[in-house]
């Protein structure tokens, strides 16, 4: 077998994940943005990568995800793709992109595939944007749902506290993740819920079930790339394990160049031509 087709066969699929879940084998997914990142990410053997719209958040540097456009996703989606060979890369479609109607749903779920070779995208929302979901998975392309906290609702929510305490919202979160599957979504995240929520979630499902903020008995983890490096140091939730504190690596980096400038220390002899 040579090295593309064998570096092929290891990808992640959509019908990999579902296997995992029947496995049991838990399913690591973490965001990039870009291909450098991306690169590392994927070769440290990350299941899926999340080209989320928080790229509007952490590379952007706005409030919320809504100022995100359809091209700025497809510029990060297309930069991550390039640099993966073995993750399922997954681009988020951006607030504006889908909730007009389906027709336009679907052009732009049609725009990402084409224009980042990417393997699937997302969208946020149940029972709202279905007829959305159907037309694009109609399309032969894969989807993935995300409920619980939907971060370009948050006009409408007010806060980012938890989803879905109360009864009535749990009970329509667990039908709108039947309505996903259903539609025939191949994933679902489920953003900040309580865990015994997302249980029985993951548990009525079929499909694998990933989970930010909603505990340990679901099918998988999300977490932003840049939170769990800790290159933000500003957003510290509670489902939020940090695994480096690279804002201060940088930083002790970039301090020492500027010292070794000023102290006349670089560039030094063997530094130059
Ligand atoms: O945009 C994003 O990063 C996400 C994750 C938080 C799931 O949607």
């Amino acid at each position: 077998m040579s090295v593309a087709m064998s570096q092929r066969a290891r990808k992640v699929t959509t019908h990999v994940l579902n296997e995992m879940k029947m496995k049991g084998e838990k399913i690591s997914m973490l965001t990039s943005y870009d291909y450098s990142l991306a690169r590392i990410v994927d070769a440290a053997g990350v299941d899926v990568i999340l080209v989320g719209d928080s790229a509007s958040n952490v590379m952007a540097g706005w409030e919320t995800t809504l100022p995100i456009t359809l091209d700025q996703m497809i510029y990060h989606g297309a930069s991550v793709v390039r640099g993966v060979n073995r993750a399922l890369v997954v681009v988020d479609m951006p607030f504006g992109a889908y909730q007009g109607n389906s027709k336009e749903a679907l052009t732009s779920a049609i725009r990402i595939m084409k224009e980042t070779a990417a393997d699937a995208v997302k969208l946020e929302g149940g029972r709202e944007v279905l007829e959305s979901v159907t037309r694009i998975i109609s399309a032969g392309i894969p989807v993935m749902g995300h409920l619980g906290l939907t971060p370009q609702s948050i006009h409408k929510f007010g806060t980012y506290t938890v989803r879905a305490k109360e009864k009535d919202e749990a009970e329509k979160l667990i039908e709108d993740a039947h309505m996903l599957e259903d539609a025939g979504c191949f994933s679902i995240v489920l953003e900040k819920i309580p865990a015994i929520l997302a249980k029985r979630v993951a548990e009525e499902l079929t499909i694998p079930l990933i989970g930010i903020g909603a505990g340990k008995h679901v099918d998988g983890q999300v977490l932003v790339l840049h939170d769990m490096l800790g290159i933000n140091q500003e957003f510290s939730p509670r489902f939020l394990r940090r695994y480096h504190n690279l804002f201060a690596e940088i930083s002790g980096a970039v301090k020492n160049y500027v010292q070794d400038i000023k102290s006349l220390d670089f560039p030094n002899e063997k530094e130059q031509y």
